[in-house]
């Protein structure tokens, strides 16, 4: 049985996800689920809302969290999607640490999950980066709580 208290020491994470045909939203909806089962205070914002949002609008919402969790997918036309070109261009994130996540199809080699790759090394983020092919099974349920056990928020 899993002990949801012990899976992760992050109390409070931002989610933010770009997604085109659900794979990501369904992951980024799966890492919320997971934290709050284990008692953090989460919001779940799609990437574009988010940059809806005026400069200070969306520099309040991330005033109250340190950790950051970014999610993409990955495609061969915009590397990376241009919503996370517009957040990387428009948010320094200085004083937030990222966790970058994504989906993908290892079809495509050596661009597997690139756009999540891209997120972590622009935001130098201190953690692995989550991959995911294509829409998340039950099988990929320990990957997934395995990378958010080793995010906490100091
Ligand atoms: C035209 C096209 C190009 C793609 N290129 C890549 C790629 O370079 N690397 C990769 O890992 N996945 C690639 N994919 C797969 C998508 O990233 C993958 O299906 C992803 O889960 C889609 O996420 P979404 O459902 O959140 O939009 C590509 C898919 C399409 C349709």
């Amino acid at each position: 049985m899993r002990v949801v208290s012990k899976l992760t020491p992050v109390r409070r994470a931002l989610i933010l996800y770009e997604s085109l045909s659900g794979n990501t939203a369904q992951l980024a909806a799966v890492i919320q689920d997971l934290l709050e089962e284990a008692g953090a205070a989460t919001e779940r914002i799609h990437l574009r809302s988010f940059l809806d949002l005026s400069y200070e609008e969306a520099e309040d919402i991330l005033k109250p969290y340190r950790t950051i969790m970014i999610g993409s997918y990955t495609d061969d036309k915009h590397l990376p999607p241009e919503p996370l070109e517009e957040l990387m261009d428009t948010h320094t994130l200085s004083d937030k640490q990222v966790a970058a996540f994504g989906t993908g199809d290892t079809q495509w080699g050596e661009t597997y999950c690139l756009a999540a790759y891209t997120i972590a090394r622009h935001y130098q983020s201190p953690f692995s980066v989550l991959d995911i092919e294509q829409m998340p099974s039950g099988s990929d349920q320990e990957k997934i709580e395995k990378w958010l056990e080793a995010i906490s928020d100091d």
